[in-house]
């Protein structure tokens, strides 16, 4: 018997212990050299989709203050204990991207870990980059990855599932629409994780991966960004991007 989650409700028990902090970092003092710093104030850098705030974490380190948003609960919480040491410095907010709302402007944005994938559909992505603009001033960047569309054909299947099977969760990737790169990974946990009780956990996580081309098209109709390969961070499943307000 397994029992089916929400996304992450069961996962964010192992996230940190499957996820590659090291990777992240590269690109966190990417974002802070990008950041143009004109006052002596700690710049306000926004972690989009901050999941347990291992972004977050790199950011505050590197002097940040930061507002990291999420939509998954229990992935708060997982932040919340994690970044009670910088609690000054952190601040967590439970909402979805896509009716992101802060209370002040930041001087960056981040988004790592294909998050952006969630975002099935360019209206929805659309959105995103509009709530993104009304929070970002001019020339502040935005620095994301995006799962590249070939990875699913390449090694990285194995080495995806081998990386999870290792934390015993069985990790399956398919197609749901191969011309529109719709795909569905599904998380089998065991049933002694005690986020779930004794009970096998199932998650299943649509996304959407995004060429290069899409993305440009996005970002180019909204006309409030200007969008860069970052071909120095790339990896042979990601591709990294940054979004510069116009
Ligand atoms: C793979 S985790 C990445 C976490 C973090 N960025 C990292 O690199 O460690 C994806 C996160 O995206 C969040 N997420 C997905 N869709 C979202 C949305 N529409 N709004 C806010 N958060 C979202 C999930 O809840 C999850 O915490």
């Amino acid at each position: 018997m397994s029992r089916e989650f929400e996304p992450y409700a069961a996962l964010s028990v192992v996230y940190d212990s499957v996820s590659n902090v090291a990777a992240k970092k590269a690109a966190v003092l990417q974002l802070m050299q990008a950041v143009h710093k004109e006052s002596n104030k700690d710049l306000r850098i926004l972690d989009l989709a901050s999941g347990t705030g291992n972004v977050a974490l790199l950011l505050a380190a590197e002097g940040a203050q930061v507002i990291g948003v999420d939509r998954s609960q229990t992935m708060l919480r997982a932040a919340q204990e994690k970044l009670a040491p910088w609690s000054d410095r952190v601040e967590l907010l439970n909402q979805d991207m896509r009716n992101l709302r802060l209370s002040e402007a930041c001087d960056g944005a981040i988004c790592l870990s294909f998050s952006l994938c969630y975002l099935t559909e360019d209206s929805e992505f659309v959105t995103v980059i509009d709530r993104l603009a009304n929070v970002l001033p001019r020339g502040s960047p935005f620095l994301f990855d995006m799962l590249n569309a070939r990875a699913p054909d390449s090694d990285w299947i194995a080495e995806e599932s081998a990386r999870w099977a290792n934390r015993g969760i069985d990790w399956k990737f398919h197609w749901l629409d191969r011309e529109k790169l719709k795909y569905c990974i599904q998380y089998r946990l065991p049933g002694d994780n005690k986020a779930i009780m004794k009970e096998q956990a199932k998650e299943v996580h649509v996304g959407r991966a995004y060429t290069s081309r899409e993305l440009h098209d996005l970002f180019d109709i909204q006309g409030s960004f200007v969008l860069e390969d970052l071909p120095s961070l790339r990896t042979p499943s990601l591709d990294y991007y940054i979004a510069r307000r116009n």
